[in-house]
């Protein structure tokens, strides 16, 4: 793999200005935009007066703790538009998450705020080692969701040359990687993993294609992934994060020269981390909840968002902007087995650890079931392909001894063929939720 460093020249001046010039730029625009929200949308006005809190006293940045929290409930409560703060002909465009359970949140977008969208996505492709003149492949799903139109207009701006491809017809996917030539692919990585398996299925060795970086996100993955992607295909495998009640993929995202964490956009989103039980903010380094102001948005301000993801805050490296550490999972996905908390990506770090990983694949399942009045986890894991039967079992033996010895729990494991748990085209879905309704 390249050098990718970026040379004197490439980063934007706020990337590298002092930290006294940063969160000068983050008081001002904050004070905007608690005051646009406070005077354009009713909600805020109403939490923040119950709050006892104004825009007008806030001196300092730490002055965002006395606001009150904003949560996807609040979305869903004033859906569809109801949060926005400019009117709706101002608006250029909304996007929405599907929502498992109920009405979808729907976000909405200025022209202006499009284009900060863009202008941030187009530094994250940079951080990523992303040029102007790059082929981009561009496999995060197109509408509602906002991966495939948020990486699009990023991309765009930088001044690559994007194929729109949308996540499925994986083996198209193969085709134009293979004829198109990019340097650049986005997607999720679980469906990169789709995508790797059929090149191989084709013929094709994937550590030969033009691919020289990989940029993943919207799902969470551990850096054994990133080893286990960077090996297969022999380019960089940097994160990116996002959220679209926030503004979609773009938010924070990982420099190639470093790899150490996820640079947040802090001259656009403020972030916080918060004990999510307490909703006390945390100093940086603690683990806890994220929480983000955003700093500029127009149509739709948002004030202290909890997202779920569970992170700790950390000093800019490559960067003057803080960074997150690899998001560990989100409150929704942790699973309480008997007590003891287990998030997935646990599992995909000892399924993808050094002796294991050998026979096991990274497709698998965290199936939850009860038995009795007891909850059970079964991990459902592929062997890989060509893995020998008898030393694929013996590792699934020792993968649920690991489970043990280092989450504390008892978990099931099934060793299945190469095939069987199912793929994604976007964002996997690592748990199973097959317990019956108490
Ligand atoms: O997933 C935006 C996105 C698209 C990000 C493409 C990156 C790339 P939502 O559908 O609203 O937006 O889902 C947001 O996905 O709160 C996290 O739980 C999770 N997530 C997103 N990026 C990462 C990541 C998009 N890099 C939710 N690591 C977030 C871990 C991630 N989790």
């Amino acid at each position: 793999m390249r050098d990718l460093s970026p040379q004197p020249g490439d980063l934007e001046p706020i990337e590298t200005a002092s930290i006294d010039e940063l969160r000068a730029l983050q008081l001002e625009r904050l004070r905007w935009s608690l005051r646009h929200a406070y005077e354009n949308v009713a909600h805020y006005r109403q939490a923040f007066d119950a709050a006892g809190a104004h825009p007008d006293d806030v001196r300092d940045l730490a002055d965002l703790a006395r606001f009150p929290f904003t949560t996807k409930a609040d979305l869903r409560e004033h859906y569809p538009f109801g949060l926005f703060a400019v009117p709706r002909e101002q608006v250029a465009r909304v996007h929405a998450s599907s929502g498992t359970t109920g009405k979808p949140t729907v976000v909405g977008y200025t022209r202006d705020d499009l284009a900060t969208w863009a202008s941030v996505v187009a530094r994250s492709i940079r951080a990523a080692g992303g040029r102007a003149g790059d082929v981009l492949h561009n496999a995060y799903g197109y509408g509602l969701f906002t991966g495939g139109l948020g990486a699009h207009a990023g991309a765009e701006l930088l001044g690559c040359t994007v194929v729109p491809v949308s996540g499925g017809m994986t083996e198209r996917q193969v085709q134009l990687i293979v004829d198109f030539e990019p340097r650049l692919i986005m997607v999720t990585p679980s469906y990169m993993l789709a995508i790797v398996d059929e090149m191989e299925r084709q013929g094709v060795d994937p550590r030969t294609t033009s691919l020289e970086v990989g940029i993943f996100g919207a799902e969470p993955w551990t850096n054994d992934m990133r080893r286990e992607m960077e090996r297969r295909l022999d380019m960089h495998a940097v994160d990116i994060y996002g959220l679209s009640e926030v503004m979609g993929p773009g938010v924070a995202s990982e420099c190639v020269e470093t790899k150490d964490g996820l640079h947040v956009w802090e001259d656009h989103f403020y972030p916080e981390v918060i004990d999510p039980v307490t909703g006390e903010v945390l100093p940086d380094g603690e683990e806890g909840e994220l929480v983000f102001t955003s700093l500029t948005k127009q149509a739709m301000p948002v004030v202290r968002y909890r997202t779920r993801d569970l992170t700790r805050l950390l000093p800019g490296t490559a960067r003057t902007m803080r960074r997150v550490e690899k998001i560990t999972g989100r409150t929704d996905d942790m699973i309480i087995l008997r007590g003891v908390n287990l998030f997935p990506t646990q599992i995909e770090e000892l399924v993808l650890g050094d002796d294991l990983s050998r026979d096991l694949s990274p497709h698998f399942q965290c199936r939850l079931t009860r038995e009795g009045n007891l909850d059970a986890l079964t991990v459902v894991v592929e062997h890989r392909e060509g893995a020998d039967a008898a030393a694929a079992r013996e590792a699934g033996v020792r993968l649920r001894e690991r489970v043990k010895a280092t989450v504390g729990v008892s978990v099931g494991v099934d060793v299945v063929p190469p095939g069987s748990v199912e793929r994604s085209v976007g964002k996997m879905r690592r748990v199973v939720d097959q317990r019956p309704a108490r």
